[in-house]
């Protein structure tokens, strides 16, 4: 951290001015800015593109609330952003709004570059000369957090320590690239223009709002349809869950008492292998849809071709946030997998109104080539029970 900004020590965030995010029509964004709303916690201004993965329905339920903006544009569009900074003086950016999906990486990379590498460049650039124009408390208080993810560590073998704060950046694909490259460009702002800005990595996040080309909606949405389970490779694979919720009370623990030019690792210490939260899922629709004609549900899994790249284990150490930021998650794996079923069981009309014509391209496009000729559905406990080996 450089001397200039040394002596800015911790603020705590007022309430006089708005926050802008980034990206809150999305899965995360919409449940930060939700969970912001509700509280007494000030204004908030929303930019978001409306990509596919943004979708202005999630936050209908505060669309009127006099507090919150939503502004519809790009975060490359450096008129707009500078605008945005002007008019509304924002104390802090939250900066959200990406291209998230890796299989959507690896078949048409060049967007995620445009708006994770560009965008967060555009981004920086004007919340500098913005932080520059302020004075006194006003730029004291300044804050710009940017959201980033476990992946820019690479993968883990099974006796690898998880990912702390000094874990060498080793991405390995497109999105893990462009994510990484948004992080060093935000490092570079701190360290060179003294911007006040801290990151933050978290890991795989499941709940309300996630679209379902992501695992747990995707494997949901799929089996109340009675359709395949499509489970890659030979679904060993290790993630290190935490619910939205869990997520997004980091980010404001981050932003009220963070230390600028700081990394914080955020994750809940639920490593699974996707073979066991494809099980899970499967079991808790086999308990709160007891009529379904396609119980048990497990019997949908079906193997298929592996994701190119596909990282095999990620965990996340979080002791500096926890230790540093006093902050812990409020989910275990299973209150928050049960809470994230109950609420896509009762969100149906939400599923059918994301999973459009463009969806059904995707699926196409995503899956129609990864099928192995004769793929078969099998029986998966035993491979969930060798999962467990993985970590
Ligand atoms: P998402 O794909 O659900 O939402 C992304 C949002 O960004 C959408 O609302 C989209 O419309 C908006 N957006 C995309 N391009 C834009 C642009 N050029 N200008 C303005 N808005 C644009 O993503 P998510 O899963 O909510 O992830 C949010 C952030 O958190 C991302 O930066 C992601 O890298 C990071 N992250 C995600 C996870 C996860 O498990 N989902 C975990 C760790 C970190
Ligand atoms: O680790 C944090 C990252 O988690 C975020 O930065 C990303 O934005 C987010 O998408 C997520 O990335 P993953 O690639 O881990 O998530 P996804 O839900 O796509 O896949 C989770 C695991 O499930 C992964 O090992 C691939 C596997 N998978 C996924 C899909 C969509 C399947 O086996 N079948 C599938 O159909």
């Amino acid at each position: 951290m450089s001397d200039r900004l040394r002596d800015y020590g911790t603020i705590r965030a007022t309430q006089d001015s708005p926050i802008l995010v980034t990206g809150g029509a999305g899965f995360i964004g919409s449940n930060f800015v939700l969970d912001w709303l509700a509280g007494d916690r000030g204004a908030l201004v929303n930019l978001d593109k409306l990509t596919y993965a943004g979708n202005p329905a999630n936050l209908a339920s505060v669309q009127n609330i006099h507090r919150y903006t939503f502004v519809h544009g790009d975060i490359c569009d450096s008129t707009l952003v500078a605008e945005l900074f002007e008019k509304h003086r924002p104390r802090a950016v939250i900066h959200f709004a990406a291209e998230s999906h890796v299989d959507r990486s690896i078949l048409r990379p060049e967007a995620f570059l445009k708006t994770n590498v560009d965008g967060t460049f555009t981004l920086l650039q004007a919340a500098r000369s913005y932080h520059d124009s302020l004075a006194g408390e006003e730029q004291k208080r300044f804050r710009f957090l940017h959201v980033s993810t476990d992946e820019v560590y690479g993968t883990l073998s099974p006796e690898d320590p998880a990912f702390h704060e000094e874990t060498p950046y080793a991405p390995n694909s497109p999105y893990a690239a462009s994510k990484a490259a948004s992080d060093h460009l935000v490092r570079a702002w701190v360290h060179t223009y003294g911007l006040p800005a801290i990151v933050t990595n978290c890991s795989n996040n499941y709940g309300p709002y996630q679209f379902p080309e992501k695992l747990i909606p995707l494997m949901i949405a799929n089996a109340l349809q009675g359709k395949a389970l499509p489970v890659y490779g030979d679904g060993l694979q290790v993630r290190d869950w935490l619910y939205v919720g869990d997520h997004t009370s980091a980010l404001r623990a981050v932003l009220e008492r963070g230390r600028i030019g700081e990394t914080y690792n955020i994750g809940g210490g639920n490593q699974r292998s996707n073979l066991e939260v494809v099980t899970m899922v499967c079991e808790l629709l086999d308990e709160l849809v007891p009529k379904s004609a396609f119980r048990p549900h497990l019997q949908l899994v079906k193997y298929v071709t592996d994701r190119p790249g596909h990282d095999r284990r990620y965990a996340i150490d979080a002791r500096k946030l926890e230790g540093e930021l006093g902050w812990r998650p409020n989910e275990s794996f299973e209150t928050g997998l049960r809470k994230t079923v109950e609420w896509y069981l009762e969100n149906t009309a939400w599923v059918d109104s994301v999973t459009s014509g463009a969806y059904q391209q995707w699926m196409e496009q995503n899956y129609s080539a990864r099928e192995p000729g004769n793929a078969t559905t099998v029986e998966t406990r035993g491979a969930v029970d060798a999962g467990k080996g993985a970590r």
